[in-house]
């Protein structure tokens, strides 16, 4: 039985595999910290902007968090080959906010914050399920189960905190527009995270050298998650709920306790 358990098991007992998979992680955390570090630097409102630091100190963290997995298997992180790289590929088609503008040094617009907020949204409801999996299978494991359940941890506040943002902008008026914005985000979204997955466990079955049926099993379920996601499943990337972690990027003093 190929189950999301046993694959995982898999990438993790072999170091080429772990390597690959830790590097594409701790390269999208990088990628996330200079994102939200940067659009902090540019948004004008200093809640919001201290809000946003916030966010990409801890995706620093958790950047930090994945090399040092690495480090202790004396591992050294790998560049992330571009087909593989999501975050890129979602820049690449309009998603969220340009290097090229955040390389500008001129305020962001309400429009411009909200498609942050937007990319955030759908982005980070893909990290938090993962990491929850993750969680899931590694919760107990003695080398790397701390940190999963750090980065999980946090992750809980970087969804609530989107989800808080966006229906802010929605009550002064913008909900229209949030909630275009959500559906277009979520839909390309599903479409890169099934590409991207195809691409990555393509190198995980060349390392693990498995044979075609195999691999052909695993990329029949990517595709079916991706036709459930593209009917229906993308839906709970748009909805807006108030969460559960009230502030949860507030200052750490105002933050609720963790469970
Ligand atoms: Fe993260
Ligand atoms: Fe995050």
């Amino acid at each position: 039985m190929l189950s999301a358990r046993a694959i995982y098991r898999e990438i993790r007992e072999d170091d080429r595999t772990f390597q690959l998979f830790i590097s594409v992680a701790a390269a999208g955390e990088e990628q996330g910290g200079w994102e939200n570090v940067r659009i902090a630097e540019l948004t004008r409102d200093e809640e919001l902007s201290q809000k946003v630091r916030r966010h990409g100190d801890d995706e620093h963290k958790h950047g930090r968090l994945f090399a040092a997995l690495l480090r202790k298997r004396q591992l050294e992180g790998i560049e992330v080959p571009p087909e593989v790289n999501y975050t890129m590929l979602l820049e690449e088609q309009g998603i969220g906010l340009s290097h090229v503008r955040l390389n500008e040094d001129r305020f962001l617009s309400d429009e411009e914050i909200i498609a942050y907020l937007v990319h955030s949204r759908v982005t980070e409801q893909r990290a938090s399920e993962e990491v929850e999996l993750q969680k899931r299978v590694f919760g107990d494991d003695p080398e790397i189960g701390r940190a999963i359940r750090m980065i999980a941890d946090d992750e809980v506040n970087h969804l609530a905190y989107t989800h808080e943002e966006l229906l802010r902008f929605c009550e002064k008026g913008h909900r229209a527009r949030v909630q275009d914005m959500l559906a277009h985000y979520a839909r390309v979204e599903v479409r890169t995270y099934r590409d991207v997955s195809l691409r990555v466990m393509r190198h995980m079955a060349d390392c693990l050298g498995w044979s075609r049926p195999k691999f052909a099993v695993l990329a029949f379920g990517i595709h079916a998650i991706y036709a459930f996601e593209r009917l229906w499943g993308w839906r709970r990337m748009t909805r807006l709920e108030a969460p559960v972690r009230r502030n949860a990027m507030g200052p750490r003093s105002h933050r609720p306790a963790m469970a």
